[in-house]
């Protein structure tokens, strides 16, 4: 069978999500750790989200049954919903949602990033084999990798019909140029897997581009269809850069300090993945021998090739622990907080008001978020 049923969803789920409609990880409880949380940060924008969650979720009543319900699924799982609101929080800047003709290209912008999101996590998943994302069985724990990847697919086809709803030409020039930048960036991942010779240069490109390319999406995005002037537009551009470095290095932390129920999605698999990320980078550059540490991961490795994976899965759960006893963690940080101070700067000639606030908590939030 194409697609195993499990994905179908009973009245009864279905009336659950119906009654959840709107309350996503915006309206959740605030953090324990001193961190601004996301309900307040949101609050200033909370009838635009509402929207965009409406626009979001209204599936297309003619569509292929176990399709749809996958498609509700996703959509209703749940998620922070940071990038949608990281362009309404622009567009507001500067009153985009007080002028009707501007208001249901924001919206609508709103909704293709996050779309987009989640089309490309319904693909990461795919290629990592994860099983669980958002506290929930992924789509491809239920469905067959091409089924999945289908509908990853059709995702993409919604998010690219939002951002022509924007109508504009640049706006959509942007979106498209993101997606071949995401999957560029996703296919560069692939390559670099298990190349432990690799430079940091390498990190820096690929988190661009599976990451903050989509939030200067957002953010750029959101400041032309606010008609921010070229200047700002180009401040929110790098906002959008610096921000969405930091929010995956700090993703990049989590993996090796989360636990799968606070994160709700598998921790410490980058490493074991072959995946480098900046705590590793980090490790290395503070490691007295990194010699020693490459030779032994590639050998590891080797044979795993070989068959004996038992090796390679001994010396990924020593290093992950040794790791997070170093100070390695806390210089990734350091790195993440430097961006986020750059993406505060980039904000210093934007009108002082409200949503900007939020835009300058959301940064503080990034860096101390558990999840
Ligand atoms: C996860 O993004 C993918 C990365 C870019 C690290 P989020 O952490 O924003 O995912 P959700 O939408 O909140 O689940
Ligand atoms: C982000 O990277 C993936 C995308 C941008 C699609 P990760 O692979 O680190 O994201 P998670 O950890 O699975 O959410
Ligand atoms: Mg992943
Ligand atoms: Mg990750």
């Amino acid at each position: 069978m194409l697609i195993p049923p499990p994905v179908t969803l009973s009245p009864t789920s279905r009336k659950l999500m119906d009654a959840t409609i709107g309350q996503t990880a915006f309206e959740t409880t605030p953090q324990s750790n001193g961190a601004p949380d996301a309900t307040t940060l949101f609050a200033p924008i909370r009838p635009g989200l509402r929207q965009v969650e409406a626009k979001l979720r209204n599936v297309d009543s003619a569509l292929f049954a176990p399709l749809a319900d996958a498609f509700i699924n996703l959509i209703g799982s749940g998620g922070k919903r940071l990038r949608p609101a990281l362009a309404l929080l622009t567009a507001e800047v500067n009153g985009a949602l007080q002028d009707p003709l501007r208001y249901n290209a924001v919206i609508a912008l709103a909704a293709a990033v996050e779309m987009l999101h989640t089309a490309t996590l319904v693909h990461d998943d795919v290629i990592d084999g994860a099983l669980l994302r958002r506290g929930a069985p992924t789509l491809n724990a239920q469905w067959n990798g091409i089924s999945t990847v289908l509908a990853g697919n059709y995702l993409f086809g919604t998010a690219a019909r939002f951002s022509a709803e924007t109508q504009s030409m640049r706006v959509i020039e942007i979106f498209s140029d993101t997606l071949r930048i995401i999957v560029d960036g996703e296919l560069r991942q692939l390559k670099d897997r298990y190349n432990f010779a690799q430079d940091r240069e390498n990190y820096y490109q690929r988190i661009f581009a599976k990451t903050a390319s989509l939030f200067c999406a957002a953010t750029q995005g959101a400041a032309i269809l606010a008609r921010l002037p070229e200047t700002r537009v180009d401040d929110l551009y790098q906002f959008g850069y610096n921000f969405g470095v930091a929010f995956q290095i700090v993703d990049d932390i989590l993996d090796f300090t989360g636990d799968d129920a606070t994160l709700g999605k598998p921790a410490g698999s980058d490493l074991r993945q072959g995946t480098l990320t900046l705590p590793f980078f980090h490790y290395l550059q503070q490691h007295p021998d990194a010699a020693s540490v490459i030779e032994m991961l590639e050998a590891a490795q080797a044979a795993a090739d070989d068959g004996d994976s038992a090796v390679w899965d001994a010396t990924v759960t020593t290093l992950v622990y040794e790791l997070r006893a170093s100070a390695a963690i806390e210089a990734a940080r350091e790195e993440a907080r430097t961006f986020l101070h750059r993406a505060v700067d980039n904000l210093a000639a934007l009108p002082d008001n409200v949503f900007r606030h939020s835009l300058q908590g959301l940064c503080e939030f990034v860096v101390k978020r558990t999840y």
